[in-house]
């Protein structure tokens, strides 16, 4: 057995320029500066989406680990403390804890995480999107792992062909369970077809049960029980040889699919595959957006990154996204454009209802 590699990639909302629509640059500055050079660490790259700070690190200390994830929680009280010099919009809006206690998980930000024995050439692609939430992946996944017309490597790689295994939470109760694909296709999808409930958390390589993809699954409403900002989600998936090519893993995100989070996180609208200069979303606070950067892993090192959606293969979905975009806003505060009342971020309804309360006549009596 050769050594491990875990590469953890932990997010987080701090505080927004303008508005909520992107990372100030010396907020991005100081978690370089955190990083950079840490002991812990092989490699690390700053990047961000939108309002969202994403921290990709290589190291070997393992999933979970409390020092990768205390050295991730002060690097966002420092931006946390740059934010608020700014007086940027919402500073440490993601942080919920007062205190580290061991593990971030809980406290706010997302994590995604894996940990893996590099192969002779390790790409990996790692997806952060903004202004959406963690079951806006399911597809995509679905797409990359399970569907044969978005990835042929599923019909002619004979390492892909007897599938995959699905990890999916139910975010509200707390549950997980495997689904093993092609076999188990149909039984899934009645489930991660409910994108605000149920999310795919990782996928493994069937045969070899190595891991394939993992997902954050942090649903920072439902820990804090109130508004404090959508799940904006990432997503890392290993690819080639015996997982999707680059090529298929990019391949779902041709088709700007609806995801819930767009303005004030009560809103659905098409996500847009974007490059990391177009990763500013403004119109309406969105439209929501995806980026996908690209590394070769070289013993631990991140060699890249490579921005994928910084290709004009990509220009038609964009359009497409503009043009979904331009006929959902014309619903203005209309369902299914606004989100059904249980799942809107924040709603004036239990305000409403009470002012007018004694104008509702029951038609029951
Ligand atoms: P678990 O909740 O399964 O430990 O996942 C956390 C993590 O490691 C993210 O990849
Ligand atoms: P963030 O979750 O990216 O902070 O966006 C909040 C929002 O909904 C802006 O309209
Ligand atoms: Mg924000
Ligand atoms: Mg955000």
């Amino acid at each position: 057995m050769g050594k491990k590699i875990t590469l953890s990639v932990i997010k987080a909302d701090v505080g927004g320029y303008v508005g909520h629509s992107n990372v100030h640059p010396e907020l991005l500055e100081k978690a370089r500066e955190m990083l950079s050079g840490h002991p812990l660490l092989i490699d690390s790259y700053v990047a961000h989406v939108g309002d969202d700070i994403n921290l990709i690190m290589t190291h070997e200390t393992g999933r979970n680990n409390g020092e990768i994830h205390k050295l991730a929680w002060d690097t966002f009280l420092a931006c946390t403390e740059v934010a608020k010099k700014l007086k940027l919009y919402g500073a440490g809006q993601d942080l919920l804890g007062d205190a580290f206690s061991g593990n971030i998980k809980g406290l706010g930000p997302g994590t995604a995480e894996m940990q893996f024995e590099e192969r002779k050439s390790e790409p990996v692609i790692i997806f952060m999107a903004d202004k959406t939430e963690p079951g806006a992946w399911n597809l995509p996944l679905y797409k990359m792992f399970a569907d044969p017309f978005n990835t042929i490597g599923l019909v002619i790689d004979p390492n892909m062909h007897n599938g995959f295994e699905f990890e999916v939470r139910d975010t509200i109760k707390n549950k997980k369970i495997i689904f093993s694909t092609p076999e188990d296709l149909y039984d899934m999808l009645v489930f991660i077809g409910a994108t605000g409930r149920f999310c795919i958390k990782r996928v493994f390589n069937k045969e070899t049960k190595d891991i394939a993809a993992v997902s954050s699954t942090q649903r920072l409403n439902l820990m804090a029980g109130r508004y404090v900002g959508k799940d904006d989600p990432v997503c890392i998936v290993r690819c080639q040889s015996g997982y999707p090519a680059v090529g298929e893993a990019l391949e779902p995100f041709t088709y700007p699919h609806l995801v819930a989070g767009w303005m004030r996180g009560s809103h659905n609208g098409p996500l847009m595959p974007v490059s990391m200069n177009e990763a500013r979303p403004t119109r309406f606070d969105g439209p929501p957006r995806v980026i996908a950067l690209g590394f070769q892993l070289s013993e631990g090192k991140l060699v890249g990154p490579q921005d994928l959606f910084d290709d004009p293969a990509f220009d038609n979905v964009r359009k497409q996204a503009n043009n979904v975009a331009d006929y959902i806003r014309r619903m203005g505060p209309f369902e299914p454009h606004r989100l059904p009342l249980d799942e809107m971020e924040y709603t004036s309804m239990p305000q409403v209802t009470e002012k007018l309360k004694d104008r509702f006549i029951d038609l029951n009596k």
